[in-house]
């Protein structure tokens, strides 16, 4: 259960997003929860996609009860099969009217040195976080052009430097930055924006409580040079002023919302726990020391 408070906001008006749709893949993960919970609470309907059937219908009955008279669908999906996100933008449309948003959140991630990643596992990651990111845009294009919609890609900022152990994940959001940038100049033309988040440390997302042990809290958020962890809700502020009027001029960008940390070069190193680095499967401990 999410302890960061509730979104609430004192910059932004409700009814900003009166009439819009979002729809969001990875929707019942952490930071895709509060970006889309922070899209209804200020006007918009949407749908929210994920693997488990359950857990995604669960999440977008909870996010419904936030504004009253929103409508919000949860549906199973995976970003890896065409067919079953063309499915989902279909049903969208026929029960929400429209789409205007796409946060393609959906990711994979796990810790690997390159030795033991096998090619399945790479493609795995690639699938997921890259031609999900493709095949969530390539499905709702017609309906993006229609409402001279606006997409956002959630990314990382991982590759800036080489990430050891997270070749794949490194590779993948690099590749999600470029097919942001490319669409933006290809579809701005038809009115529509694109544009990535990159988050930094956001506590109590499953990146950090996962891929880091939580005595690594402290030495996280040392690196940082705003001096804390991000949360959840800084995301979604940073959703909603990108898919806002104030921002229709802004398209091709990359946001990074990560308290100023990947400057300072510390995070490398702060990726990995004890844990892994201690396993057997590692075969270059030295630089990664916590
Ligand atoms: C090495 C691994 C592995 C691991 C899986 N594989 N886990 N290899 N170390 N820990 C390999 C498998 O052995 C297999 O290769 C291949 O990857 C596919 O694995 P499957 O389990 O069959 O895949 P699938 O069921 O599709 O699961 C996808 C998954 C899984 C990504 C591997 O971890 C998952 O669904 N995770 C939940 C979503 C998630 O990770 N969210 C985190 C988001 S946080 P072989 O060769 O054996 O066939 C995030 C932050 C990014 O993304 C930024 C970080 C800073």
């Amino acid at each position: 259960m999410l302890m960061a408070p509730a979104y609430t906001s004192s910059v932004y008006r409700p009814g900003i997003f009166d009439g819009k749709v979002v729809f969001c893949t990875g929707g019942a993960g952490t930071i895709c929860r509060r970006q889309t919970e922070a899209l209804v609470i200020l006007g918009a309907n949407a749908a929210i996609l994920g693997r488990k059937k359950e857990v995604t219908e669960n999440a977008a009955a909870e996010i419904q009860k936030l504004r009253s008279g929103s409508s919000v669908i949860g549906i199973s999906a995976d970003v890896r099969d065409i067919s079953s996100l063309q499915e989902a933008v279909d049903r969208t449309v026929k029960e929400l009217g429209r789409i205007d948003f796409v946060i393609c959140g959906a990711a994979g991630n796990f810790i690997s040195d390159f030795k033991h990643l096998s090619a399945n596992a790479f493609k795995t990651v690639i699938d997921i976080d890259l031609l999900g990111s493709f095949n969530t845009v390539k499905a709702a294009t017609s309906e993006l052009i229609r409402n001279k919609g606006s997409v956002i890609m959630v990314s990382a900022t991982l590759h800036y430097y080489g990430v050891q152990f997270q070749s794949h994940v490194g590779a993948a959001k690099a590749g999600v930055d470029a097919l942001s940038n490319a669409l933006a100049v290809e579809l701005g033309p038809f009115g529509v924006r694109f544009n990535c988040i990159a988050p930094g440390p956001i506590d109590e997302t499953e990146g950090l409580t996962r891929l880091l042990p939580s005595g690594a809290k402290k030495q996280v958020t040392k690196a940082v040079p705003l001096q804390r962890l991000g949360s959840v809700n800084d995301i979604a502020d940073a959703t909603v002023f990108l898919f806002s009027e104030a921002a229709s001029f802004i398209t091709g960008s990359i946001s990074v919302v990560d308290g100023g940390a990947w400057h300072t070069g510390q995070m490398q190193a702060l990726h990995y726990p004890e844990s892994v680095l201690n396993s057997d499967q590692l075969w270059n401990k030295k630089s990664a020391k916590l």
